[in-house]
């Protein structure tokens, strides 16, 4: 019997045309809406290979109606959708894109930093609302990226590309991390490691790159707020629930901060009209890594793990690599 790959929402077709070239049959619920708990549940059960999204929660309860399931292929890099250790349990190999999509989310961050520093998206405004009377010496001023400190919270693949890019605006790079880089990286990147609450006290931009995990969820909250400056901003391509969503909109509302760049949001995708209320913050819909090149291949990778898993071989992104031994 060929494996069954159920690929719960619309993709890019590469992935399909993978999946059918290794030899699989795929079950498209080629839809944007996915598929309702109830849903996912009842196709889940004839399926081999799960090729799914981040929006498409997958917890303990769904796998255990899965007896078949040998392989969950995630297309993206965090995977806090997925209960990796009911996956383990029952011995599913959990595989995700890291890599591809890093230096997409580092120019995105680049792109939110210098949006909200600059208040682009409020002159676009003010500019199509016919407000523009003259050149005015005060006009829509903004605050320097360039030569400022910034804060980078997680210091791993998409941490060290924002560095990266940081060190062509001249900023001095700051960052909290489990475990320190390795000397050549900091020195490579100019970075040096502080603890978080320094880091939160001395940036001028504190941007996060952590996983969603219970012990990153609220890393940001109302202390951690009040120690920042007030002419600090705060950018979040990680995940929404890493800041506590209401504590920050306090602390905007109370000057506690300058303002925000946000691409991603604790109940997505809902956003908080308190959050649309304020000019300085900037509001994306979850797009780090959207360019079609960079998608086109998450899908694709995805799909290649997926295959991998169902025809013997390894692939190459496990996320529980301890299942695969
Ligand atoms: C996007 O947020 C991803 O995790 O790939």
């Amino acid at each position: 019997m060929p494996p069954r790959v159920l690929v719960t929402r619309h993709v890019y077709p590469a992935a399909i045309a993978i999946l059918q070239e290794a030899g699989c049959v795929v079950d498209y619920h080629d839809s944007r809406d996915g598929m309702t708990p109830e849903q996912l549940g009842r196709r889940v059960r004839h399926a081999d290979g799960l090729l799914c999204q981040l929006t498409d929660p997958i917890p303990a309860e769904l796998l255990a109606g899965a007896d078949k399931l040998q392989v969950i292929s995630q297309i993206a890099v965090g995977h806090d959708n997925i209960d990796i250790a009911a996956a383990s349990a029952r011995r599913i190999v959990v595989t995700n894109t890291p890599d591809v999509l890093t230096e997409a989310t580092a120019d995105l961050t680049l792109a939110l930093m210098l949006a909200v520093a600059r208040r682009l998206p409020e002159a676009e405004r003010f500019l199509r609302a016919g407000s523009w009377q003259r050149w005015e010496i005060d006009l829509l001023c903004g605050n320097d990226v360039h030569g400022a400190t910034l804060g980078i919270v997680g210091f791993g693949r998409i941490g060290r590309a924002v560095a990266r890019r940081a060190r062509g605006f001249r900023m001095r790079v700051l960052y909290a991390a489990r475990n320190p880089a390795p000397p050549e990286v900091e020195r490579e990147l100019e970075a040096r490691q502080v603890p978080l609450d320094m880091l939160l006290q001395r940036s001028d931009y504190v941007s996060l790159h952590v996983p969603l995990s219970p012990a990153t969820e609220h890393l940001i909250g109302v202390a951690q707020l009040a120690r920042m400056k007030p002419t600090a901003f705060l950018i979040n391509t990680a995940r929404g629930p890493v800041v506590d969503e209401r504590a920050l909109i306090a602390a905007l509302e109370e000057g506690l901060l300058a303002g925000a760049g946000l691409d991603v949001f604790e109940r997505e995708p809902a956003v908080p009209a308190e959050l649309l209320a304020l000019p300085n913050v900037v509001a994306l819909p979850h797009v780090g890594s959207a360019t079609v090149a960079v998608r086109t291949r998450m899908c694709a990778i995805a799909a290649r793990d997926c295959a991998a898993v169902l025809t013997g071989e390894r692939p190459e992104h496990p996320v529980n690599p301890e299942v695969l031994e």
